[in-house]
């Protein structure tokens, strides 16, 4: 397979072909995804929860995403593999000011990502334009974004009332005039993901708890394998029920979101 490139990636959206993203935070993992037919590898800030035990993301540093970033990057070369790499921005470095965002962004570009990511609107959207500018592609992340769980008061959905929705809204057409790619939508009303993934034609919406009309997907690595040392979220599905390796459960998972078979909004969204 050619590898995965921003163009494809519009491409697939604007053709309506479901984008696959997993998250993976060591070369091994990442490996076994890239051969499983994943389109993007996300090395989500959510290693904070499931490889160092947290219970939020909030105390990831730059350092420990440019480590596991290097290791995926590191892993994917080893078997000339093809995904596109997202790397989280972590809580702190990229709040302060346009500068320290892209001096961050680049840390994680040279330790082998193709893409970063960054939580948040209004504000951020001055960022991401900064960034894009200067040829770093982003991701932006709305709806239920973990670095701010303290001030958002837990992991619930985002945007159920008429004037959260508004502001999510305004927030991710911004975030895509601002030049971002691919978006992020956690935990949002299935109905409000459909509409901007409508609305957003260069901007291509990756749900998690957003429903099924999203142009992506993506699960953290660990819960689709059913490990969780917390309560699984509702979104999750168990790929590994019926599989009997962690590569079969991977295909059984890009095969299911290829297909418009996960995510079943009545089972796994909101309304
Ligand atoms: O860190 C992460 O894994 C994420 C996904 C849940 C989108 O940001
Ligand atoms: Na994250």
């Amino acid at each position: 397979r050619k590898p995965v490139s921003l163009p494809r990636l519009m491409d697939m959206h604007q053709r309506g072909e479901k984008i696959v993203m997993l998250t993976a935070y060591d070369a091994t993992f990442a490996a076994v995804a890239d051969h499983a037919g994943v389109d993007c590898i996300l090395v989500g800030d959510s290693l904070g929860m499931v490889c160092q035990g947290r219970h939020s993301t909030v105390g990831v540093s730059l350092e420990h995403m440019r480590y596991h970033t290097e290791c995926v990057a590191r892993g994917l070369r080893r078997v000339q593999g093809t995904t596109w790499i997202v790397a989280d921005l972590p809580f702190g470095s990229y709040q302060q000011s346009k500068e320290q965002a892209l001096a961050s962004a680049v840390t994680l570009m040279e330790a082998g990502a193709h893409m970063v990511k960054l939580e948040g609107g209004g504000w951020t959207a001055p960022v991401v334009q900064f960034l894009t500018e200067r040829g770093i592609p982003v991701c932006a992340h709305l709806g239920l974004t973990p670095q701010t769980v303290h001030a958002l008061g837990g992991f619930r959905v985002q945007g159920r009332d008429a004037q959260t929705a508004q502001a999510l809204r305004s927030h991710a057409h911004a975030l895509a005039d601002a030049g971002a790619r691919l978006m992020v939508l956690e935990m949002v009303p299935a109905a409000l993901a459909a509409t901007l993934t409508q609305e957003l034609p260069d901007c291509a919406t990756i749900g998690i708890g957003a429903g099924a009309a999203t142009a992506g997907q993506v699960l953290v690595l660990h819960d689709m394998l059913g490990m969780n040392l917390g309560k699984m979220p509702r979104f999750v599905h168990n790929f590994m029920a019926g599989q009997d390796s962690i590569a079969g459960a991977m295909r059984a998972y890009v095969q299911a979101v290829k297909q418009g078979q996960f995510p079943v909004d009545a089972e796994h969204a909101w309304a």
